[in-house]
């Protein structure tokens, strides 16, 4: 059996359950959900088709799909109290805090909150993937002193996402590259949210609870935050011609590279050439090809260098500057494509249940005697 006693520090290659949503294949660089490939997903389907698909085990027909999207859109308003307490955030509040307060609060109200059946489960799940977005864009034009754009049940999941936040839709191929960008971010396996969303659920804790602790570990740079980091370090370089030179940098600091390595992809990740030919696009469309060309420079120099390749957030980054999003948006993006995948996640471990408890190696003082009082 195991050696119990071998440490596997951040858990690095511990298989720690089955899981049927999707598989990951380094050897092979590429992902399937629910055993389709990622690419053709994107390339093929909608986000809401991928929703679908994640929570069901199946791709909808026409009527299942219909239900859906009439389901989910009818499910976007919030309520005004949590209008009220959006007002009441700090307007520098960073947006993944507030997106998670948000979630938090939508637990507090939800109908369902303390049933953690699954049928209560998937209802609750519908209703953030709803809200979320419109959660997101209240609290981020209260910070800009702007009043919130009612969601319009008329528009896709994607084409709404743009109306809340931006107050406007823009040309289909924007929405296009955005609809591909929450399928490539929707599931990815055991990682480090979607792992605290199943420790969490473990313990026979609910949906909400689940989401929220989610939302607090992909806002880190390690994992969500990356996509923020990266567009922070494009607009630092500046130009092209500054980014060898920025990137040599960075070696000499022994510094991280945002953007780039995986924990599980070590030749490349299966997500990356999709996102990038949609970024570039982006850069045909809006006539900005300044942040893909010192993406391609730091790419190359970053294999040469360090045989290190880019992930999902590499491409990411400048593809949502492109589409209009401000920076700290990007990750609450994440949120709201990966609430798909932590619901599915959530589910799963719900359905075939064993508390979640590692163990440790102690290291700490030898025992001894309190001294005499
Ligand atoms: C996501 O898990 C998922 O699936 C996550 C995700 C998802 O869909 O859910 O794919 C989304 O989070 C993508 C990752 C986004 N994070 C970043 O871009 C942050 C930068 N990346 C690194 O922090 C790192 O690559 C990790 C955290 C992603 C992976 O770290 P590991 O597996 O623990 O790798 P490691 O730290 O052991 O690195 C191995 C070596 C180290 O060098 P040595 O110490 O052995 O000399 O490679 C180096 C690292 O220093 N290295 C990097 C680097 N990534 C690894 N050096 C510079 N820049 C980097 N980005």
């Amino acid at each position: 059996s195991e050696n119990l006693n071998e440490i596997r520090k951040g858990l690095v290659g511990v298989v720690a359950d089955v899981s049927a949503v999707s598989k990951v294949m380094p050897e092979t660089n590429s992902l399937t959900y629910r055993g389709y490939a990622v690419q053709d997903l994107a390339e093929h389907c909608s986000f809401e088709e991928v929703a679908y698909l994640l929570w069901n085990g199946e791709l909808p027909d026409a009527a299942q799909l219909a239900d859906f999207r009439k389901e989910e859109a009818s499910n976007r308003a919030i309520t005004p109290a949590l209008h009220q307490v959006i007002r009441a955030f700090p307007h520098d509040a960073h947006p993944m805090d507030a997106i998670r307060t948000a979630v938090s609060f939508l637990g507090l109200e939800d109908p369902d909150t303390a049933d953690t059946s699954e049928p209560a489960t998937r209802r609750k799940a519908m209703r953030l993937l709803a809200r979320i977005p419109t959660a997101i864009a209240a609290a981020h034009r209260a910070s800009k002193g702007q009043a919130p754009v009612d969601p319009d049940p008329s528009l896709s999941f994607a084409e709404n996402f743009f109306h809340v936040v931006l107050g406007k839709v823009p040309a289909p191929e924007v929405v296009k590259a955005f609809d591909v960008s929450l399928i490539l971010y929707a599931e990815h396996g055991f990682n480090a949210s979607t792992f605290t969303a199943r420790t969490v659920t473990s313990t026979g804790a609910d949906l909400h609870g689940a989401v929220t602790a989610a939302i607090a570990a992909l806002k880190g740079p390690l994992h969500g935050g990356a996509n923020e980091a990266v567009m922070h370090m494009l607009t630092e370089i500046g130009s092209p011609e500054k980014a060898a030179d920025w990137l040599r940098g960075r070696f000499d600091h022994k510094a991280l590279v945002m953007g780039f390595g995986h924990r599980v992809y070590k030749n490349g990740d299966s997500r990356v050439p999709t996102m990038t030919r949609y970024a570039e696009k982006m850069a045909e469309v809006v006539g900005d090809r300044r942040w893909m060309e010192m993406s391609r420079i730091l790419a190359a120099e970053m294999l040469e260098k360090k045989n290190i390749h880019p992930n999902l957030d590499f491409p990411a980054g400048p593809a949502y500057h492109l589409m209009g999003f401000d920076i700290p948006l990007f990750t609450p993006i994440f949120v709201a494509s990966r609430i798909t995948g932590w619901a599915a996640h959530v589910i799963e471990q719900s359905a075939d249940n064993r508390l979640i408890r590692p163990l440790s190696q102690y290291t700490g003082a030898a025992q001894r005697e309190l001294p005499h009082r």
